[in-house]
């Protein structure tokens, strides 16, 4: 049967958005960390000032985000989009709240991501209010004693910026530039670590999946760029582009300069501002005899980890491992699948982060680890095993300097709507209310007692 271009995207994107997703400024402590683990190798206790956070992104909790592209294609008639994110879980509101729920349960880290699309609503107009905005966000973490780990651009954009043709504009570079070093100028003083991009890799991730039914030699940013050309008919803009459905190589070398200008815009106003990105890594395994898995982490993580090298932390981001043959292959018959059709494979967490420190030599921060599942016993269980592995990790002196689990709440996951939960905390979209789950204590006391 033939499959709508909604179903064919959500299923092709569910086997990859779910996986698909030195001379640093912390990097001069990495040695004592590793002397400090090697003296206890079977100590349950990880490294002093771990960072134990909980992360959400703008555009998937606050709501209402009218001025970004996304808003603008999830209203469309012919959307993507399972349903338009609306309300979103009120987090613009409700900030204060979810912040003193984050921090009551134990934890000490918060990463979100401040949106453009607000900040900056018109080209070269900068909200004062909405800065202030972010700057009273920044302030609630700091009077509970939670780190805010900042992303500049969490996938979407202002809407004029994603009209003028987004990362495959010439001008988008310094456009961004400008953005990070007026957000700097206003929140810089409270931000503790600052991430200019989230998984800036996933375009390069579509090109190596295959959609079921699909042709081989096809792949998920051939069937993107399809719908790009629809959209651009929708909207009768004829520049229109987006963070997942732009010109992947366009797009990468106008990100990786934007992630240069970017940093350096941030570092003008505040130069100890410890800075990076964050990929989306899958752990890509060999499958058969002919595996392309070394050329696939060459092509989506090669040229981002290589940059990251001048950063001052890498942030890795896993949800589960990928079997590689010539393209990627579906998980194995036996496989537990989660909500999002990935395996259930929590290891995947303690291969990419051996990986990305071995090819950045800088600091580790897990930005995202998680499940979407409606079982909350299997996110236990997933967190748990995750943990055990980053531990292995640590032990074997790898210097990594936090977990921060996706997600705080379950929120708007992009096209599939909100129908995958990957929250330690439930939310009643009718009321707001908020349900911690299980899954939320356990993390909790672990973040208390610094130790599994
Ligand atoms: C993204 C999140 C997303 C999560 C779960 C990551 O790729 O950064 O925005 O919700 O994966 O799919």
């Amino acid at each position: 049967m033939e499959m709508n271009r909604r179903e064919l995207l959500q299923k092709g994107t569910r086997l990859t958005i779910g996986i698909a997703v030195g001379n640093s400024l912390l990097a001069t402590d990495a040695t004592k960390a590793f002397s400090q683990s090697a003296n206890q190798p079977t100590s349950k206790t990880f490294p002093p000032k771990f960072l134990w956070g909980a992360a959400t992104a703008a555009h998937q909790v606050e709501g209402n985000n009218v001025n970004s592209d996304n808003w603008l294609m999830e209203y469309l008639p012919h959307s993507m989009y399972k349903e338009p994110s609306g309300d979103a879980c009120d987090h613009y509101h409700l900030y204060e709240q979810d912040i003193n729920m984050l921090a009551d349960l134990g934890f000490n880290a918060y990463r979100f991501s401040i949106e453009w699309a607000r900040i900056e609503p018109e080209r070269g107009y900068i909200s004062r209010a909405e800065l202030d905005h972010y700057r009273r966000m920044l302030e609630a973490c700091h009077r509970r004693g939670l780190t805010p780990l900042v992303t500049y651009s969490h996938f979407t954009l202002p809407r004029w910026f994603a009209l003028q043709g987004a990362w495959e504009n010439p001008e988008s570079a310094d456009l961004f530039a400008r953005y990070c070093e007026k957000a700097t100028a206003h929140l810089g003083d409270l931000i503790s670590y600052a991430a200019t991009f989230n998984e800036p890799d996933i375009p390069y991730l579509f090109r190596w999946i295959v959609l079921p039914g699909a042709p081989p030699d096809s792949n998920l940013a051939a069937t993107m760029a399809a719908h790009k050309a629809e959209l651009r008919q929708q909207l009768k803009a004829p520049l229109f582009s987006s963070f997942l459905i732009g010109d992947a190589e366009k797009s990468r070398e106008n990100m990786m300069a934007a992630h240069t200008k970017g940093k350096s815009a941030i570092k003008s106003v505040k130069s100890n501002l410890p800075t990076g990105l964050t990929l989306a890594m899958e752990d890509d395994q060999p499958a058969g005899p002919n595996s392309r898995f070394a050329e696939k982490q060459a092509d989506v993580y090669g040229p981002w980890l290589k940059l990251a090298r001048l950063d001052d932390f890498i942030g890795v981001q896993t949800y589960t491992r990928q079997r590689i043959a010539q393209k990627a292959l579906s998980p194995p018959e036996n496989a537990e699948l989660t909500q999002m059709g990935y395996e259930f494979y929590p290891e995947a967490l303690e291969h990419t982060v051996r990986y990305a420190s071995k090819e950045t030599g800088v600091p580790v921060i897990v930005t995202e680890n998680g499940v979407g599942t409606e079982n909350d016993a299997r996110r236990v269980e997933y967190t748990q095993r995750a943990l055990a592995g980053l531990k292995r990790c640590i032990d074997d002196g790898i210097d990594v300097r936090g977990y921060i689990h996706w997600s705080l709440l379950d929120n708007f996951e992009w096209i599939f709507g909100y129908v995958p939960k990957f929250g330690l905390v439930a939310v009643d979209r009718e009321t707001q209310k908020r349900t911690i789950k299980p899954s939320a204590k356990m993390l909790g006391k672990i973040a208390t007692s610094n130790s599994l």
